[in-house]
């Protein structure tokens, strides 16, 4: 092709796309102005009727701060859901004057804010009003850790106590652990940060903040929606995932009975990933380490990213195609009888300020988390294996460690806990 028809090549695409680009900002104006519940938030949000038929005319597509995820229903939010751009997840330690009538009431409490504040209304006692106007997919999700259980007087399944120690664990206790977890996600970090405030301004009588820890994902609009993210090493992270939705994903995550039917439990490990030993490996090396292609996230034996990796495959000098000690490998566990060894892994980066005065210039990794219906017959087994042999682990260290049980989701009037504390 000459230089003058790729020009020509380019112009079209351009106008076929400024010509596509009118349309959708038409047709999202005229969606926000026919909603009238989307009005009023925008009423919330400060708009004067002017201004806000000339924004509906100007915005590109419907905003995504007026999105809303439904907080009532079988299952938590926050799970099956899309992940969001931005989560925070919170441990709190109850106070030692929380009695089960104390926790109860706090429980209450918390359902109730959760469920306004998804819905893009203010909570009861909220000082900032207009900042819970534009929830923007927020979700919240409350998991219980062994203590809550036993302050309200319930047996805690046989699961949910911290996972045992492993070799390559470097915990740290002020990162673990805790009776009550939130895990608030939202796409924008305002409603993210305003929203978690106010549930712990709504939970400080009866208990006391143990942890915070906050995580990202690309930002919404920055890719195509259903890429698999990409983590701070650069890998396509989150592939091999049953997919929402399937039975393979209902079978894996969800509790098929008992008190927490319908509810999962939650191991959340803060894992760190050292970026600046890990810039020092070539590509080879990096992709030998996974058994994955980093531009693409394809299995080292071919294909494209959702296509089967082949562990039987050998290289002309014999050799496994997918090394023995790649995470893949060591992480599916294919020469290990595994049935039943599948979680749903919803992980978010995170990258703060490094120990002020120290050589290394990032501390970044995961915050891995991940759902199963048995943290011991599904997780362990893989944390074990893991934890024996991966190359992976040269670069990474488990620094936070917490287990949590997820009670199912509540219906409309519903406590959150319910069906397990009543
Ligand atoms: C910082 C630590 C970790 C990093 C950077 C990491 C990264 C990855 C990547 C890039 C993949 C390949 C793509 C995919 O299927 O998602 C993967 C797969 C996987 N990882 Fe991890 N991972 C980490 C820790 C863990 C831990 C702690 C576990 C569980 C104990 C785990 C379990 C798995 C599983 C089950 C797979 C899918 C394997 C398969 O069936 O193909 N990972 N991980």
């Amino acid at each position: 092709m000459s230089r003058g028809d790729h020009d020509a090549d380019r112009r079209r695409l351009l106008r076929a796309g400024a010509i596509a680009g009118v349309g959708a900002g038409i047709g999202a104006g005229a969606g926000v102005l026919g909603a009238g519940a989307v009005r009023t938030r925008e009423d919330a949000l400060g708009r004067t009727a002017a201004g806000s038929a000339a924004d509906a005319e100007a915005a590109p597509t419907a905003l995504i701060g007026e999105e809303t995820i439904p907080f009532h229903g079988t299952h938590q939010a926050g799970i099956a859901t899309p992940a969001p751009a931005h989560a925070v997840f919170l441990g709190l330690d109850l106070r030692p004057e929380t009695d089960r009538d104390a926790v109860l009431r706090m429980l209450r409490v918390l359902t109730d804010d959760a469920a306004r504040l998804t819905a893009g209304t203010a909570p009861l006692a909220d000082t900032e009003p207009e900042l819970a106007a534009a929830p923007a997919r927020l979700t919240v999700t409350v998991g219980f850790g062994p203590g809550l259980l036993q302050r309200a007087g319930r047996e805690a399944p046989a699961w949910l106590a911290p996972l045992p120690a492993f070799a390559i664990d470097a915990l740290r206790p002020e990162l673990g652990d805790g009776d009550l977890m939130l895990q608030v996600g939202a796409e924008d970090p305002l409603a993210l940060a305003h929203a978690a405030r106010m549930l712990l301004k709504g939970l400080r009588g009866a208990a006391t903040v143990r942890w915070r820890q906050q995580g990202f994902r690309r930002a919404h609009g920055t890719v195509r929606p259903g890429t698999t993210m990409r983590n701070l090493f650069g890998q396509v992270d989150g592939t091999a995932n049953p997919q929402p939705g399937t039975p393979a994903f209902d079978r894996a995550v969800w509790i098929p009975e008992g008190p927490f039917a319908g509810g999962t439990s939650l191991v959340l490990r803060r894992i760190r990933m050292d970026v600046d030993t890990w810039d020092e490996l070539d590509r080879t090396g990096r992709e030998e380490a996974m058994g994955r292609r980093l531009a693409d996230g394809a299995p080292l034996t071919g294909g494209g990213e959702h296509d089967a990796p082949d562990f039987a495959a050998r290289t002309e000098n014999g050799f496994p195609v997918i090394a023995e000690f790649s995470h893949v490998r060591r992480a599916r566990g294919v020469d290990a009888a595994d049935g039943g060894q599948v979680i749903f892994r919803r992980a978010y980066n995170y990258d703060v300020a490094p120990d002020p005065g120290g050589a290394e210039i990032s501390e970044s990794g995961l915050i891995f988390a991940s759902y199963q219906a048995d943290p011991r017959a599904q997780f362990l087994p893989i944390q074990e294996r893991l934890a024996e042999l991966d190359l992976l682990n040269q670069w990474t260290t488990p620094i936070g460690s917490a287990v949590f049980a997820i009670p199912p989701g509540a219906a409309e009037g519903e406590m959150l806990g319910q069906s397990v504390l009543e």
